[in-house]
């Protein structure tokens, strides 16, 4: 059957581009993006459900965007701290366990709490694993991961050291990484856990994405050949 998927990713993770161009086209400030952003996450973890993809990252908020203006900043964190608001008890209907990789000290207070509690309230659930990449930076999570490493008296260290001192420890490396918007970058997101993703750039920008588009990426990934280096 045409429609049938054979081959699920057990971790996708996804470069959430183009939400600025999106509301720019309609004349609209860049932040009415970013909550059609929101909603399209929203679709994506129904689909992830359906699919039974098992681990979900969504890039949220990278360490360099903190040059983008206090108006854009804020209105992202008043985004998440809307969805955190609003989602908890779909969380636990749909059993998503939520957590976060990077880091959160700058943030405000009350999203902090707001971040914690529902992870602490999801801890449990197993169906899906929905992890936001916030004030996250590939290069960020790879220097404290050998700060920590060597605070914990490591003179010298293994790939699997390195790769349990992660913000990604308790993940598998993603299988499957997705940017929309048709731009062909990594932009410091998991650089050394996507050693062996497979890369994927539709051009849908991300405020577009939907559950078509997601079955769409899976297609694509259920015909590449994975070889880790290997010869099949
Ligand atoms: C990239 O598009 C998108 C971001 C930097 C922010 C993404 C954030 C959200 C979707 C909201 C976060 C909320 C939750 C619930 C996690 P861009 O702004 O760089 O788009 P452009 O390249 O078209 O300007």
């Amino acid at each position: 059957m045409a429609n049938k998927i054979y081959k699920i990713p057990s971790h996708i993770a996804i470069i959430m581009d183009g939400n600025g161009r999106w509301a720019t086209k309609r004349g609209l400030p860049r932040n009415y993006g970013h909550r059609e952003g929101v909603k399209a996450i929203e679709r994506t973890i129904d689909a992830c459900l359906k699919y039974g993809i098992r681990y979900c990252t969504f890039f949220a908020f990278s360490t360099e965007n903190w040059k983008r203006s206090k108006e854009e900043i804020d209105g992202i964190f008043e985004l998440l701290r809307e969805y955190l608001r609003q989602n908890n008890d779909s969380f636990f209907e749909k059993g998503v366990k939520i957590s976060y990789l990077g880091v959160i000290d700058p943030f405000p207070e009350d999203l902090k709490k707001a971040l914690l509690d529902t992870m602490d309230k999801t801890k449990d659930f197993n169906k899906l694993e929905v992890n936001f990449a916030i004030n996250y930076g590939g290069r960020d999570d790879i220097v404290r991961a050998v700060n920590n490493l060597i605070q914990n008296g490591y003179t010298k260290i293994t790939e699997s050291d390195l790769l349990n001192a992660l913000d990604t420890k308790n993940l598998p490396e993603p299988d499957f990484v997705i940017r929309t918007s048709g731009e062909m970058r990594i932009s410091n997101f998991l650089l050394y856990q996507m050693a062996y993703s497979e890369l994927y750039f539709p051009k849908v920008l991300w405020p577009d994405f939907n559950k078509k588009y997601l079955l769409k990426a899976l297609k694509v990934y259920q015909n590449r050949n994975r070889r880790f280096g290997g010869i099949k």
